[in-house]
């Protein structure tokens, strides 16, 4: 089972998907703009973990948004980015 976060690097969304995986063994995609306020140090301790798959890109941008929920066909979808 997959979970899709969005703004997954930012304050809140970092600490949720760390939360996440220290506690469930199911997969995070994680798609982020990386903006100013996002940040991939936050996640520096799941890096190389195949649980956590990170996705740059615009929550705006529909195709992409679209080809992860073919891809991956979470189970829900949390919002964070802001
Ligand atoms: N921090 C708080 O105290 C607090 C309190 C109440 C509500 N909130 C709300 O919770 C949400 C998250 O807050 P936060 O403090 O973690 O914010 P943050 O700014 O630290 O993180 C937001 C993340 O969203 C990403 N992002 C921005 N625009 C994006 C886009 N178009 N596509 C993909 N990713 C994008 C950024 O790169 C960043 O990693 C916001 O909606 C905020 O308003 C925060």
């Amino acid at each position: 089972m997959t979970i899709l976060v969005t703004g997954g690097a930012g304050f809140i969304g970092s600490n949720f998907v760390l939360d996440w995986l220290a506690g469930s063994d199911e997969q995070v995609v994680n798609l982020d703009a990386l903006t100013y306020a996002g940040n991939l140090e936050n996640l520096a301790t799941v890096d190389g973990d195949p649980r956590h798959v990170f996705v740059k890109g615009d929550i705006g941008d529909a195709e992409l948004v679209t080809r992860l929920l073919k891809e991956y066909q979470p189970r829900a979808v949390l919002n964070f980015a802001a």
